[in-house]
């Protein structure tokens, strides 16, 4: 008689190691990088601070912040090879599929350093660099726009706005943004960040475990939830039709996305920090019927399914008003999360173990092969 074997469908519940890196506790609602709270570290940090302390443990002293800095803003510029691959690849193709395929090409063109933990950190800090460059091209192509040289007197928030739209938007804005990078920026082991850490564990190169992890985080079960609450306030329209669309919607068995959450079960702790940085958006661009439109659907669904929303709910229509397209919003949420990526990339390899589960077989018992037809 075979042990009752207990199925962790989608691994729910089950820790599988050990990371000194974040911590996502849903009894206390709350998010620690290496210690900080997320919400103390969004009003106080710049992003570039918070990846480093993702990356080196703890946050900069001003000497190291400074060399940091200078290493990282002098790496942003576009390459040639990937301005030849965004302009080659068809407008019709989905940002996430550049994204995944420049991260790919860089990875081939990686050819300084041999894969040790040292230069796997500095193969980060120049993916954290580049890939504003990429994302902010890619939408500025499908435009027909030219690329905008990267600034190396901006901040990464700054620049990467500026690199996007050619100009500098209010500081509102860019606090705002540099806000939501903060938020996005690690979540211990998301489905993404645990995809980039199987990589790490066959002893793979970061570029692999990236483009694997970007492939990950276009689900819109994952980061490409932060779309679909666009395409579901289109599709909704005004406030007043909300709570009919939710029942239909709910009816037919539809997720409605941007709400629910594998580990937080009463609220993701992001949310109150993103969505005040959403209401200053909305007092900034005069947009109340947008706001009206976000509390009538999150009231309904609260009604209907006590489900609260996730990090994606406030971040889709903050990324709206900001004046980024639908299709660039989860490129932007991998911009940001290349930094917990790497970062559990490299805890990985320095404490590694394959990782390889099991499964339970369920298919035919042992047979016999007879072929059916021409045999051999
Ligand atoms: C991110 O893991 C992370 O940390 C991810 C992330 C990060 O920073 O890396 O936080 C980023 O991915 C946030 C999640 C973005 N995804 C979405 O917004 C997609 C919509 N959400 C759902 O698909 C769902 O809530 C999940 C996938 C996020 C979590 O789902 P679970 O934990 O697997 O829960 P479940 O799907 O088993 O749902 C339990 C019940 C089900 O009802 P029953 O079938 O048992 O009757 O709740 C229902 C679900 O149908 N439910 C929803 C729902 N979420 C859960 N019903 C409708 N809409 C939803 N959004």
């Amino acid at each position: 008689m075979t042990d009752q074997i207990e199925i962790h469908k989608g691994l729910a519940g089950v820790v599988v190691d050990t990371t000194d890196i974040s911590s996502v506790n849903q009894e206390t609602n709350s998010l620690l990088y290496r210690g900080y709270p997320v919400q103390e570290l969004a009003a106080k940090c710049s992003f570039e601070q918070v990846a480093y302390l993702l990356w080196h443990g703890e946050l900069p002293t001003a000497d190291e912040l400074e060399g940091f800095e200078a290493v990282e803003r002098g790496q942003r510029a576009l390459r040639p090879e990937v301005q030849a691959l965004i302009e080659q690849t068809p407008v019709s193709g989905h940002p996430m599929d550049v994204l995944r395929t420049a991260v790919s090409l860089l990875g081939a063109l990686e050819t300084r350093f041999p894969d040790d933990e040292r230069s796997d950190y500095e193969k980060s800090v120049r993916l954290f660099a580049q890939l504003p460059a990429i994302v902010a091209y890619d939408q500025r192509h499908r435009h027909g726009m030219d690329p905008v040289p990267a600034r190396e007197d901006l901040d990464y928030a700054s620049n990467f706005l500026w690199m996007t739209f050619g100009e500098l938007p209010d500081q509102t804005v860019i606090d705002a943004f540099r806000v939501s990078l903060v938020l996005y920026a690690e979540h211990s082991f998301n489905a993404s960040t645990f995809t980039a850490r199987v990589v790490a564990s066959t002893l793979s190169d970061l570029h692999s475990g990236v483009v694997a992890a970007i492939g990950a985080l276009k689900g819109p079960l994952h980061g490409g939830a932060n779309e679909a609450v666009m395409a579901t306030f289109s599709e909704i329209g005004s406030a007043d039709r909300a709570e009919a669309w939710l029942e239909d919607a709910l009816a037919s068995k539809k997720k409605i996305m941007g709400f629910g959450h594998r580990v937080y079960k009463n609220g993701d702790s992001r949310v109150p920090t993103m969505k005040a940085a959403l209401d200053s958006l909305v007092d900034y661009y005069n947009r109340p019927d947008l706001l009206e439109l976000y509390t009538a659907l999150e009231q309904a669904m609260g009604d209907a399914k006590n489900i609260k929303p996730n990090l994606d709910y406030p971040s889709g229509p903050a990324y709206h008003l900001m004046g980024f397209d639908t299709p660039t919003f989860t490129p932007i949420f991998a911009a940001a999360r290349v930094t917990g990526w790497t970062a559990h990339f490299i805890e990985q390899q320095a404490h590694n173990s394959l990782i390889r589960p099991l499964s339970q077989y369920t298919g035919p018992a042992q047979r016999g092969v007879r072929p059916t037809g021409r045999g051999l």
